[in-house]
């Protein structure tokens, strides 16, 4: 189906009570980029500030020098924005609704409730001695305390550093390491799906491969599974505690004091520690969350995420907790204990706006459409779907069926590295075309270009940077500068390159056509393929290894691994088994090869580099035209690939 053939104008009923009009979005953009100081000092309002910023911008992308700088003279504190301002007119006010695994347990917590949480859990980490700067490390199970966790470092100025609970301890324990984390937080076991994640075990685990860096653990009890715990090392939450002050003033941080790290994978060599700010990244989080969602004083809003990921960190807890408003927090998976869980627990919260992933909307829709007639879903007004591109029909599918044609879909496109939305069909002000991006948020002006960085005009296709600067821009990666500026602003010198890319349609709409690096996207959870091939290649069994992307039905992309052995191993079954079995040990189940492939040679060029692109075009049974492939040192090893390939679909 050409993306042309189908455009849904604004549904009436919902552009009667938008918050944003056509005419004020463009007022608005074009405000944004004439005068981005005026722009960005205004927006600065919307938080409180303990000190205010008298500079807005100080940027700077050349290579040379390269600095992002928002309010860099101002001063605040994130949880005085995200809890303490609210108290007086939204004490009694739902901050967070969690709603358990089991569907016969959720609970609400007030504003005022989650004060008093996260006062204490910050008087707890002062105790275990815990000070501004120190980098925490969060893994943990979606329970409110993980947010508690996160809201307890920015209260007292530590930097959090969440690690998604699917990682196994080697990723855990590398994560540890390279930010040189001596705290880590964590659960006994998690709950998903009815089935238990062994957390502590796997942080024990992690404490040991961390050479000594880890000095102390703090557990919360979440099953009371029986767990080791260390003496001198490791403290129940419940009993640490015990006794603690509920009232933990607001550290005053500067607007450019780092508020977290998260680790996300690139290209090449391990995951990048992302390093995100505390005034911009909060003010980027907040507008986001007020725009995008059409946010409105009594929407019960749900974003289906894990805080593991950055959508969890902008639109479960800060960008919410900053506008004010009840945010949903679930535990559970969206197939569990049946394919209607999402709306049975919309009917029965009343959200009115509803944000998940195309890889749970697809899985859904393989269930077929009783299990959402089943529920009303006349609370909901507004969807959402976030970290992919999400296909048409399965867009189709969740505007017909799951929002009965009344709600738009906001299709957001962003990054960890952007902190919050970059390019989304903002509700109200644009008609809706199945699959795009649509168009740019205040502040950003996206550009397509060519591999040698020519611009192209008009409807196109290209290479997706942004020319300029936006508060909640990534600041560095973690300890190492330099790969901030080579991985993001060397291969465009000037502009911030995504590593997406992208196409613009006659009317000027967005398309994300999705990464042109070797970042892959599996189920909307990123993966370099350089990180799943070393985990091969440290198999004894392997000697080689090439991990590609390909099309795959649910996940949007699966992962398929080429994989030549040493000498004298034998290919079978069980050795797949093993070395998937292997991937999962080294960094997690997400990261599992779909396809392996037993290749006796990979094509090289003459120089000894692999030729991905032909790998690519045979693990999508693409094969028919593998380009030029006269430069290759083997040519032979073309056809025996392809007589092998696993994908055959
Ligand atoms: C992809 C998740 C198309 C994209 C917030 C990006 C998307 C990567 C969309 C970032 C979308 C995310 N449409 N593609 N709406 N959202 N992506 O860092 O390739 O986990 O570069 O951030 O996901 O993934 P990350």
């Amino acid at each position: 189906m050409s993306d042309q053939a189908k455009i849904y104008p604004v549904p009436e009923e919902f552009a009667a009570k938008a918050n944003l009009t056509p005419e004020k979005y463009k007022e608005m953009y074009d405000a944004s980029l004439a005068d981005p100081e005026a722009f960005w000092g205004e927006q600065g309002k919307r938080l409180d500030w303990i000190k205010p910023y008298t500079k807005v911008k100080d940027v700077s992308w050349e290579t040379g020098d390269l600095h992002i700088r928002w309010y860099a003279d101002g001063e605040l504190n994130v949880t005085a924005n995200c809890i303490d301002r609210h108290l007086e007119t939204r004490g009694d006010k739902t901050a967070f609704i969690w709603i358990g695994d089991n569907p016969n347990e959720s609970h609400k917590v007030s504003y005022k409730e989650l004060h008093a949480a996260v006062c204490r859990f910050a008087n707890v980490l002062k105790k275990l001695g815990v000070k501004k700067g120190d980098r925490v490390t969060i893994y943990m199970p979606m329970i409110l305390e993980a947010a508690y966790a996160m809201l307890a470092c920015a209260r007292i100025g530590a930097v959090h550093s969440v690690v998604f609970g699917g990682f196994s301890p080697e990723a855990l324990a590398g994560r540890i390491t390279d930010c040189e984390s001596t705290v880590l937080i964590t659960a006994d076991e998690g709950v998903r799906g009815g089935r238990k994640v062994p957390l502590k075990v796997n942080a024990d685990k992690a404490a040991d491969l961390s050479n000594g860096m880890l000095k102390t653990m703090l557990v919360v009890k979440r099953t009371g599974a029986e767990i080791n715990m260390v003496e001198g090392r490791d403290h129940w939450l419940h009993e640490a505690a015990e006794g603690v002050s509920s009232d933990c003033p607001p550290e005053p941080m500067n607007a450019e004091d780092p508020l977290f790290i998260l680790y996300t994978s690139g290209s090449t060599g391990k995951p990048k520690g992302v390093l995100h700010t505390t005034g911009g990244y909060l003010v980027w989080a907040s507008i986001t969350h007020e725009y995008v969602f059409d946010l409105k004083e009594d929407d019960v809003y749900w974003c289906s995420a894990d805080v593991g990921w950055v959508t969890g960190h902008s639109y479960i807890v800060y960008g919410p907790l900053a506008n004010g408003t009840t945010t949903v927090m679930f535990e559970g998976i969206p197939t569990y204990p049946d394919a209607s869980r999402f709306w049975q627990e919309c009917d029965k919260h009343g959200v009115t706006i509803f944000y998940t992933a195309p890889t749970a909307i697809r899985s859904l829709m393989r269930e077929g459409e009783d299990p959402v007639n089943a529920t009303s879903r006349k609370s909901i007004r507004l969807l959402g779907t976030v970290g992919e591109p999400i296909n048409p029909e399965a867009w189709e599918w969740y505007f017909h069926v799951v929002g009965e044609a009344r709600c738009p879909i906001v299709d957001t496109w962003w990054q960890t590295e952007t902190g919050a939305t970059m390019m989304v069909p903002l509700p109200g002000t644009t008609d809706l075309k199945p699959g795009a991006a649509s168009h740019p948020f205040f502040g950003i002006k996206p550009v397509l270009v060519d591999a040698d960085g020519t611009q192209l005009p008009g409807a196109t296709e290209g290479n997706l940077l942004i020319t300029d600067s936006w508060p909640g821009q990534m600041r560095t990666v973690y300890g190492d500068h330099q790969r901030f500026i080579d991985t993001y602003f060397t291969a465009y010198p000037g502009n911030y390159f995504t590593g997406d890319g992208c196409r613009r349609d006659e009317d000027g709409f967005y398309w994300i056509t999705g990464r042109v690096d070797d970042v892959i996207n599996v189920s909307g959870h990123r993966m370099g393929t350089a990180e799943v091939e070393s985990a091969l290649v440290s198999h004894d069994a392997v000697a080689e290894a090439a991990v590609v992307g390909y099309p795959h039905d649910i996940k949007g992309q699966g992962i398929y691994a080429y994989v030549t052995l040493v000498q004298g191993v034998e290919p079978d079954e069980a050795l797949r088994k093993n070395l998937v079995q292997h991937v999962r040990a080294e960094i997690g189940p997400i990261a599992s090869p779909d396809l392996i492939q037993f290749a006796p040679g990979l094509p090289k060029t003459r120089s000894g580099k692999i030729m991905r692109r032909i790998l690519r075009k045979i693990a999508e049974n693409e094969f028919s035209n593998l380009g030029d492939t006269s430069t290759l040192a083997e040519p032979e090893v073309v056809d025996d690939l392809i007589n092998n390939r696993q994908n055959r679909g």
